[in-house]
């Protein structure tokens, strides 16, 4: 679907991910694989959210390096900074200057109620408070640029309409203000489940070495990996009557391919299961393969990512500058005589 503005401006596209972890097929397939699709027809901007990332501790060096590899891996999977921006968070300070106003006008039980609040904080042992300020954040970086549209996967359409709603109460206080942004959602990868265990969504904090393919796990891993992957007793693949574990890995050979259902169905119906994790796990591998050598090679260039990343940060600064005068000019905030 494109989105048509009257003056023949392409509409706004924002989305972000964390630098924490490894990045998995679940993101790529819920996310990434999106974002450069909608890059010809949107204008772009990618973000490095590196100051959600640290709503959790990260060894500093490690955070430091991640956040570039996950610069090259926007890169690798065919985000072209000519035409996208890409960018990290931190490097905009109007990100974190926004949150602060839109948390003034944010109820602190809408937080409290979010789903990944709860998860995240029942794992720490205390509970920062920019867990619980994170969706906020979230909505300030969608709401800085004015995006319209924002490609997630499924398991974020909860802080998205959180997004419209802090959007929607600041509007009402203060005058129409923010644009209403939609949520955008695969039509198959959406939902990318655990390998090792299909009833959770795959993660890239599970620690459990048969949880995930990482983009950059090399052929081998990646084999050993989807031929381990829990299933149930049944003989064959029954289009009919699929359990957790196939249909997820059915999922994920659907969405690499972007094969039609009935193709899906004339493929795989009756086979077993060895036989179609041997298939969906040659079909990863294929994928990922112009990835990883896609990887190698901007990693290999001296200055480039570094180069893409301070020259997105320029790009956006004057819509962020814009956005926060306004916010301020609304807000009654202090702002200097012209
Ligand atoms: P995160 O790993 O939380 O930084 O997520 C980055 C992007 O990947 C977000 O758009 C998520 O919705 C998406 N994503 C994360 N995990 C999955 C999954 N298991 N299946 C599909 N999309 C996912
Ligand atoms: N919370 C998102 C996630 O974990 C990452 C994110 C931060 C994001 N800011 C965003 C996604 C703005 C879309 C738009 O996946």
């Amino acid at each position: 679907m494109v989105f048509c503005l009257p003056n023949g401006m392409k509409p706004r596209v924002f989305s972000g991910v964390q630098p924490s972890g490894d990045l998995h097929i679940g993101n790529y397939l819920g996310a990434l694989k999106n974002w450069v699709k909608m890059q010809a027809d949107y204008e772009c901007i990618y973000c490095i959210v590196d100051l959600h990332a640290v709503t959790i501790y990260q060894i500093p060096s490690e955070l430091r390096a991640k956040i570039r590899e996950l610069a090259g891996l926007f890169l690798a999977v065919g985000i072209d900074p000519k035409q996208a921006t890409v960018m990290v968070q931190s490097s905009v300070p109007a990100h974190a200057e926004l949150a602060w106003m839109l948390t003034c006008v944010t109820p602190v039980g809408w937080l409290q109620r979010m789903t990944q609040y709860k998860a995240k904080a029942a794992t720490q042992e205390t509970v920062g408070d920019g867990l619980l300020q994170y969706p906020v954040l979230m909505a300030a970086d969608i709401l800085l640029y004015q995006a319209q549209i924002v490609p997630v996967g499924d398991d974020q359409t909860q802080h998205l309409e959180l997004t419209r709603d802090i959007a929607q109460r600041f509007n009402s206080l203060y005058g129409e203000t923010f644009v209403m942004p939609q949520t955008h959602l695969p039509l198959v990868g959406a939902r990318i489940m655990g390998l090792d265990d299909p009833e959770s969504k795959m993660s890239k904090s599970s620690s459990a070495p048969g949880h995930a393919v990482a983009l950059l796990d090399p052929p081998d891993v990646i084999r050993k990996k989807i031929m381990r992957a829990t299933t149930d007793s049944r003989p064959a693949v029954n289009f009919d009557d699929l359990g957790p574990g196939v249909r997820n890995l059915l999922n994920i050979f659907q969405a690499f391919s972007d094969w039609s259902d009935a193709e899906m169905r004339a493929h795989f119906e009756g086979l077993g299961y060895g036989e179609t994790k041997k298939r969906v796990a040659e079909m990863v591998i294929a994928s990922l393969e112009p990835i990883q050598r896609r990887y190698r090679e901007v990693c290999a260039e001296p200055g480039y990512i570094d180069r893409v990343l301070r020259e997105g940060a320029e790009r956006v600064l004057p819509i962020a500058n814009s956005t926060i005068e306004l916010v301020k000019e609304r807000m009654g905030l202090y702002t200097f005589a012209s």
